[in-house]
C-alpha cells in the first residue's frame, strides 16, 4: 500500500506546485488546439473584419495586452486602421464616432469582464458589428456578438492569466493572416512564410520552456530582493512588455515600469540608477537596430540589463548582464506569444522565491464583473 499524500487541489494541478506554473506549461498544447479551430469561424469574423472602415481592439487587462500585439499585425499585415483600447476607456474615447462602419473585435478570456460588456453595449446601440474572442462557451460575449470565436485554452485557474494571452494572441494572428490574404496588401511569400511560422509557434515555446526554465528560476533567485523592473521592448515587443510587467506587478507586488523603449527618454529614464534591472524584449526584426541604442542609453546610466534575445544574437549579449535566449527564426511579429512566456516564468518564480503565493494575488478576482 502506499498512501498518497496529494491533497485533491494538489491533483488537480497533476504535480505541479501551483495552478499558474502548470498553465504555463501547457502552453504548447494550449496553442495547438488555438491552430486547430475550426475554419468556418475564422473565416466568418475575417469577412466582417474586412467590410469595416477601422477596426477596434477593445479588452481589459491581459487580454488587452493582446490586442495590443495584435493591432500591429492588422496594421500591417492586412493594412487596416487599427485602434487597440481598454474597455473602460471605450466608451469615453471612441463612443461618440463609433458606427456602422466600424468593426470593434472584444477580447475576453472569460467573456464575463463588465467594462468589456458596457463597451459591446454601446457599440451595439452604435450599430457597429462586434465580434468576440473569448475561452468561455455560453458566456455573456458569445450571446452579444454578432459572431464569435472559443479559443480552446482549456480551464485557467490561475488568477494572472498566461496560456490564455498566448492563444488569444494566436487566434488574432490567424485572423490578421487571414485579413491579409483577403485583401492582398502584402506579397503572398510574406504571408506564406508567416503561415508557416505560426505553425511553428507551439514548439518554440515547447523548445523555450525545455531550454531555459532552470536558468529563468536562477534568474529570478539573484533578482528576488530587487524593488524595481523596467521593461522596455520597441514596436509589438512593448505590448511583450507591458504584459510581462503586468505579471510582475500582479503576483510580487513590486512596482514596475513598463515602456515603448523610444519613449524612456522622456521621463522613466530618470528613476534609472546604479543596479536597476532593466528588461529588455529584443526579437530579431525592423527594431532590433533601434533597441540597441535604447539598451546602451540604459547601461550608461548604471542599469542592469537583462535582454530577452534570440539565441546567439553576440551584438545584444555583449551589452547584457544577464540573458535569455530564445530559439532562432522567430519573426518579429508573431515574438510575443513566445518572448511572453520566459517572463512569465520569472514573474513565477520571483513571486515564489518572495514566498507568495502566485495563484492568489491579494485583490484581484479572476472574473471583474462589477463596475
Ligand atoms: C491579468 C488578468 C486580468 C484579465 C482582465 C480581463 O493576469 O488576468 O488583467 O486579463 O481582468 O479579463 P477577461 O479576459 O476575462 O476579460
Amino acid at each position: 500500500m502506499t498512501e498518497v499524500t496529494w491533497s485533491l487541489e494538489m491533483a488537480e494541478k497533476r504535480g505541479y506546485p501551483h495552478f499558474m506554473l502548470k498553465e504555463i506549461y501547457e502552453q504548447p498544447r494550449s496553442l495547438r488546439n488555438a491552430l486547430r479551430l475550426q475554419h468556418q469561424y475564422l473565416d466568418l469574423l475575417t469577412a466582417f473584419l474586412d467590410r469595416g472602415r477601422e477596426l477596434f481592439l477593445v479588452a481589459a487587462g491581459t487580454s488587452y495586452h493582446a490586442c495590443l500585439a495584435a493591432s500591429y499585425m492588422f496594421s500591417k499585415l492586412a493594412k487596416l486602421t487599427t485602434y487597440p483600447v481598454v474597455s473602460s476607456e471605450f466608451v469615453e474615447r471612441y463612443g461618440a464616432s463609433v458606427g456602422i462602419d466600424s468593426i470593434v473585435l472584444t477580447v475576453s478570456q472569460s467573456g464575463e469582464t463588465y467594462d468589456t460588456l458596457r463597451a459591446v453595449d454601446h457599440a451595439r446601440m452604435r450599430a457597429a458589428t462586434v465580434l468576440g474572442i473569448t475561452n468561455t462557451v455560453g458566456s455573456t460575449l458569445t450571446r452579444v456578438a454578432r459572431a464569435y470565436v472559443i479559443q480552446q485554452s482549456g480551464p485557467e485557474i490561475g488568477v494572472a492569466a498566461t496560456k490564455t494571452f498566448t492563444s488569444q494572441l494566436l487566434v488574432l494572428a490567424q485572423l490578421a493572416l487571414r485579413l491579409a490574404r483577403t485583401r492582398g496588401k502584402v506579397s503572398q511569400d510574406e504571408i506564406d512564410d508567416l503561415e508557416a511560422k505560426l505553425v511553428e509557434v507551439p514548439s518554440f515555446v515547447e523548445r523555450t520552456l525545455e531550454g531555459q526554465a532552470e536558468h529563468v528560476e536562477a534568474l529570478a533567485r539573484k533578482y528576488a530582493d530587487e524593488r524595481l523592473f523596467l521593461f522596455l521592448g520597441r514596436g509589438v515587443s512593448s505590448a511583450t512588455a507591458l504584459e510581462s510587467r503586468l505579471k510582475v506587478l500582479e503576483i510580487t507586488y513590486v512596482p514596475s515600469l513598463a515602456y515603448p523603449a523610444g519613449e524612456s527618454k522622456h521621463g522613466p529614464i530618470s528613476v534609472v540608477e546604479e543596479g536597476v534591472p532593466c528588461i529588455f524584449i529584443c526579437p530579431r526584426g525592423e527594431t532590433r537596430r533601434d533597441i540597441v541604442g535604447s539598451i546602451m542609453e540604459m547601461k550608461a546610466r548604471g542599469a542592469r540589463i537583462i535582454a530577452v534575445c534570440e539565441e546567439g544574437d553576440e551584438g545584444i549579449i555583449d551589452l547584457s548582464d544577464d540573458h535569455i535566449e530564445m530559439p532562432r527564426g522567430v519573426p518579429e511579429l508573431l515574438s510575443p506569444i513566445i518572448y511572453v512566456v520566459p517572463l512569465q516564468l520569472l514573474a513565477y518564480h520571483l513571486a515564489t522565491a518572495k514566498g507568495l503565493d502566485p495563484d492568489k494575488p491579494r485583490n484581484l478576482a479572476k472574473s471583474v464583473t462589477v463596475p
